[in-house]
């Protein structure tokens, strides 16, 4: 990701980052850019790679289906109610800290499993099994995810924590 972009974002209230991580979430499963469901059947005769990646997408889809109907409502109000707009709420999580560990540990499986996709996808490209037109817009979804990941990490959750802290004492 651009130094510039990153930037950027880090300078975003925690309610806009997370509407910004909700569109690309969007973007990602929509099958409008990246087209998860028609790469899955072209490597039909590729059953290992088709497994891992297969599984990949749908824990991620389960992952983006907690954060959006847990975590991210949440953080859109801690900002809203950090601007004085809407009155704080305790969240029956207790705190963000809660749901942000669960979500991080969903990342290093993720993380871990995009990782070994991109080994075997180096390896059947090497040996010629899958056309690198193919490998090319898979590690396209593996760096988008990957890219998604890291602003919640290092950016939105620490913010949306630091934020929290203003009203749990
Ligand atoms: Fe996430």
């Amino acid at each position: 990701m651009k130094t510039e972009d990153l930037n950027k974002i880090k300078k975003m209230e925690v309610d806009e980052i997370t509407e910004e991580i909700k569109r690309m979430h969007d973007e990602l499963m929509e099958d409008k850019k990246f087209f998860p469901e028609s790469l899955l059947e072209k490597l039909d005769s590729e059953k290992a790679l088709q497994e891992i990646f297969e599984k990949i997408l749908k824990d991620f889809k389960h992952h983006i289906y907690k954060e959006e109907k847990i975590l991210f409502p949440y953080l859109i109000n801690l900002a809203k109610a950090a601007r004085n707009e809407i009155p704080f709420e305790k969240p029956y999580f207790e705190t963000v800290v809660n749901p942000i560990n669960m979500m991080q540990s969903d990342h290093e499986s993720i993380n871990d499993a995009t990782e070994r996709l991109k080994i075997l996808i180096d390896d059947e490209l090497s040996q010629k099994k899958i056309n690198s037109a193919i490998a090319e817009k898979i590690n396209d979804i593996i760096e988008y995810i990957r890219k998604v990941i890291y602003l919640e990490n290092v950016i939105l959750f620490p913010k949306a924590a630091l934020l929290e802290k203003k009203f749990l004492v």
